[in-house]
């Protein structure tokens, strides 16, 4: 990977979501992307199997079409139309309705594509399990964790790795549901 790609794309992230908070915190938005950045630079020095370059832009990419105003031809014309695809297919389809629906037909459009987009997804859930923001209730929390579990189920062959990471968060996360 190079110092170049990292760059281009964590640039375009940080301008994208210059207003967005971390839900429940304080924190800059850029601190979720570089989190998840940071568990695709780690996989891969533990087994460098698949392709740096392209799983580090979708990472810090992922949510910019989610929870921004960007296009998908924006993407497309910085980045190239691999990498927008795959920023597509970790978008939630909000035409459908429930929430369940909604992670369904994005992890099925995930396992279409190359591992990489799944490897980033896996990321993701993992940087996502910390302490749940103070609003949460006992059943949004539940909810939450059962997603995870369905994450892992369907893409625990993308990366032996994260989701021996994923499979953790999940077991300390089941106390959240307890107190
Ligand atoms: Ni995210």
């Amino acid at each position: 990977m190079t110092q170049e790609i990292y760059q281009k794309a964590i640039k375009f992230a940080g301008e994208k979501h210059k207003n967005q908070k971390v839900p429940g915190t304080e924190s800059n938005y850029l601190l979720h992307i570089s989190n998840v950045a940071m568990e695709i630079l780690l996989a891969h020095r533990v087994h460098e199997d698949f392709d740096l370059n392209y799983a580090v832009q979708l990472a810090l990419l992922h949510d910019t079409l989610e929870d921004t105003d960007t296009e998908l031809s924006e993407l497309e014309v910085s980045f190239g139309k691999k990498v927008a695809l795959g920023v597509k297919a970790l978008t939630k389809n909000d035409n459908l309705t429930s929430k369940r629906e909604k992670m369904n037909d994005s992890l099925f459009r995930i396992n279409k594509l190359e591992k990489e987009v799944g490897i980033v997804k896996l990321a993701d859930r993992i940087t996502n399990l910390q302490n749940p923001p103070k609003h949460w209730g006992k059943d949004k929390i539940e909810n939450y964790l059962n997603e995870a579990i369905l994450i892992s189920k369907r893409l625990k062959n993308k990366n032996e790795y994260l989701n021996r990471r994923l499979e953790m968060k999940i077991v300390e996360y089941k106390n959240y549901t307890e107190l």
